[in-house]
């Protein structure tokens, strides 16, 4: 049982997910618009850490293209699914930074697009001053992140922050080697009931991907209901038609989700079927299934590397991170933080229950987010 808003989408039958999830999201975020703050908070709509660390990495490799005689004279990032547009804000404010210090002149050439389904959104985020203080190198594009409308091969950077999440997804479960496909119900009450009926269907198929999904699925426990990332799958195919991976391009997702069965089977059965499924407002979400997307991006001929975000972090700034939720709430910080801001924070952490082990960073929880690159294969 999962307790949400009363919505005006209601499924009389057991249907596949995929129907259900993206009829209740389209509908959920063009009527939220910016607001959708007030059901969840995400990694990166406060805090600037995760942009700042892939603003440095970008400007490395621009620099490395410059000296290469191969910088393009317009060099074009895409975002899909943009919440209220700090995600864009902090890279750009960064990539500004950069330029100054260096003396160099990438960020005038930048043309960031910033993509949504939701024109309400759209509308509500070039309103913001942090973002519209960049608006000569923003271009607002109302868009479905799984059928982008462009076709030039000319995206040098693509990056994106819980949106695969909140893409049609289908369950699946794996029973006596068989797959089925769960369905589900959502009811119209003060509560929204998600309920999970296994069926033998091949319709499933339907969404293409089935050699990546068969051969995930031998990997995967019985009985267990697993989200196959179907949406995001198709996002990613039609993305990398438009990325110029030959100069050095780069897709970067930030979402929750797992690589293996392990991840998975630490939860006793019964309580990952009554919670793959978790409803924010009446916002369906599931984990993103990166084992699958991995072997979707292999068939493409494309290099794949999930790590978990605190890693990527820290590869990148070369210093300790820790994830913190501070607050509760609407005004809740979900977020990442150094040893030093730690100890800058220690009343507010202390406040969030946080224990004094894990304020002197001696302990530190995996929150579950997880960073996927996928770039050119590198030839052996
Ligand atoms: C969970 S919010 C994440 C927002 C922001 N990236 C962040 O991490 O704070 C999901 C975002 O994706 C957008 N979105 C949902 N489905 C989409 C789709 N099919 N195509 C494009 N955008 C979509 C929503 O409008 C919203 O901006």
């Amino acid at each position: 049982m999962h307790k949400g808003r009363e919505s005006e989408r209601v499924s009389e039958e057991f249907v596949s997910f995929f129907q259900l999830q993206k009829q209740a999201n389209e509908e959920y975020y063009s009527r939220k618009g910016i607001n959708l703050y007030e059901d969840f908070g995400t990694t990166v709509s406060k805090s600037s850490k995760v942009s700042v660390a892939q603003a440095l990495e970008f400007y490395a490799r621009l620099a490395k293209l410059e000296r290469e005689g191969r910088l393009p004279s317009e060099i074009n990032v895409h975002e899909y699914g943009i919440g209220n547009g700090a995600f864009a804000a902090f890279f750009l404010e960064t990539m500004k930074k950069l330029d100054e210090k260096n003396s160099t002149r990438y960020y005038e050439k930048i043309m960031y697009v910033l993509g949504d389904i939701s024109k309400k959104l759209l509308e509500d985020v070039r309103k913001r001053k942090e973002v519209n203080a960049h608006a000569k190198v923003i271009e607002f594009i109302e868009l479905d992140a799984t059928n982008p409308p462009f076709n030039k091969k000319n995206v040098l950077y693509m990056r994106s922050s819980e949106v695969w999440d909140d893409l049609p997804t289908i369950l699946l479960v794996k029973k006596k080697n068989e797959v089925l496909e769960a369905l589900t119900l959502m009811k119209n009450e003060q509560e929204v009931e998600m309920k999970i009926q296994m069926q033998k269907t091949d319709a499933w198929k339907q969404h293409g991907f089935e050699k990546e999904i068969t051969e995930m699925m031998k990997a995967m426990p019985e009985e267990y209901a697993i989200p196959v990332s179907v949406g995001a799958a198709q996002s990613l195919e039609k993305c990398s038609q438009i990325m110029d991976f030959e100069r050095g391009a780069v897709l970067d997702v930030i979402d929750y989700g797992f690589t293996n069965a392990e991840e998975i089977t630490g939860e006793p059965e019964e309580m990952w079927n009554e919670f793959v499924v978790r409803v924010y407002g009446t916002q369906l979400t599931v984990d993103v299934n990166f084992l699958f997307l991995e072997k979707v991006a292999e068939n493409l001929r494309l290099q794949a590397k999930t790590l978990q975000t605190t890693e990527y972090l820290e590869n990148v700034l070369s210093e300790k991170i820790f994830p913190v939720t501070l607050g509760t709430g609407k005004k809740a910080y979900v977020g990442y933080l150094t040893g030093k801001e730690m100890a800058e924070r220690k009343s507010e952490l202390k406040k969030s229950g946080y224990s004094k082990e894990f304020i002197k960073g001696k302990i530190r929880e995996d929150d579950g987010y997880r960073a996927m690159r996928i770039m050119k294969r590198k030839s052996k």
